[in-house]
């Protein structure tokens, strides 16, 4: 891990996103692929990682064209791999030649089940798909991330008003919600920044696979008792993510995107 004495100060603003480069793991689907398209559509450089060639091939295209007719070609890659697996990342990395930032969205319902159902082998394999995911990004960024680069994890409101049924869930993201603190912390000498967005419902193909919310009216339904009145879209979820790749002053913070429904 290099270390660094300062950072430059430079423009909080998303627009001074330009023309660095970001590696999103779990980027092909939902709040990863919405944060390319935004990330190119202010000139940033993109790479995806997602483990569906299929799907990462479809998001490459997508995310190519909230970009400009005159971009390069490599202005979006697509690197197929388990995330959690640091060969992936590295060979991300070594794809773009020079990385700033790291956003992980990579994560699905893994761990779902009551206490009593669950099997230790289930526990683990939670555990191991965002926590030990989370730490494989966070070596990768300590040995790769120039100074003034950051990292954001991903975690949700369950970790404070959890519902029964995901225990193991909610206790590996909230897991990822302490290694957020702990790593801005170590990480900070290095001028490397760490944070995590806390989402409440976001309106994406995973929201969609929850049962009864496969439809635009049960989603209409589910948000309506959020204070804001709905779920929250996709790009209002990376919006977020932006902001602390952004802006060079914010560390160790767990940013909530909900609507509000944490406060009711
Ligand atoms: N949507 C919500 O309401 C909500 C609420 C709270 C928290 N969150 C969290 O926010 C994150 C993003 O959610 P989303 O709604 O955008 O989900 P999504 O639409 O299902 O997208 C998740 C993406 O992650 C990829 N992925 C999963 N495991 C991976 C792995 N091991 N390595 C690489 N890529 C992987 C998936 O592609 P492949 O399967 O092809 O790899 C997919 O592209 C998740 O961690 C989720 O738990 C979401």
């Amino acid at each position: 891990m290099s270390t660094a004495t300062s950072i430059p100060v430079r423009s909080p603003l998303t627009s001074a996103l330009s023309g660095t480069t970001a590696v999103l793991v779990g980027g092909t689907s939902g709040i990863g692929l919405a944060a390319g398209a935004l990330l190119r559509s202010v000139g940033a450089r993109v790479v995806l990682v997602g483990r569906d060639p299929g799907r990462l091939k479809t998001a490459v295209a997508r995310v190519s064209e909230a970009g400009r007719a005159e971009d390069p070609d490599n202005a979006v890659l697509g690197v197929a791999g388990d995330g959690g697996d640091e060969r992936t990342l590295i060979e991300a990395f070594d794809r773009a030649g020079h990385v700033d930032h790291v956003l992980v969205t990579a994560g699905g319902m893994g761990g779902a089940g009551l206490v009593t159902d669950l099997t230790a082998d289930e526990v683990r394999a939670a555990i191991d798909a965002r926590v030990q995911g989370a730490f494989s990004a966070a070596r990768v960024v300590a040995n790769r991330l120039p100074a003034g680069g950051s990292l954001t994890l991903t975690s949700g409101i369950l970790t404070s008003r959890p519902v029964p049924g995901l225990s193991a869930l909610i206790s590996a993201v909230g897991a990822v919600e302490t290694l957020t603190k702990a790593l801005a912390v170590e990480l900070a000498p290095a001028r490397l920044r760490v944070n995590a967005v806390r989402f409440g419902r976001i309106d994406t193909p995973l929201l969609r696979s929850v049962p009864g919310l496969d439809s635009d009216s049960a989603v209409a339904a589910a948000g309506s008792t959020a204070p804001l009145g709905r779920v929250g879209t996709a790009e209002e979820a990376a919006a977020a993510a932006l902001f602390l790749m952004a802006n060079n002053y914010v560390t160790g913070q767990l940013l909530t995107v909900d609507g509000g429904e944490s406060l009711v």
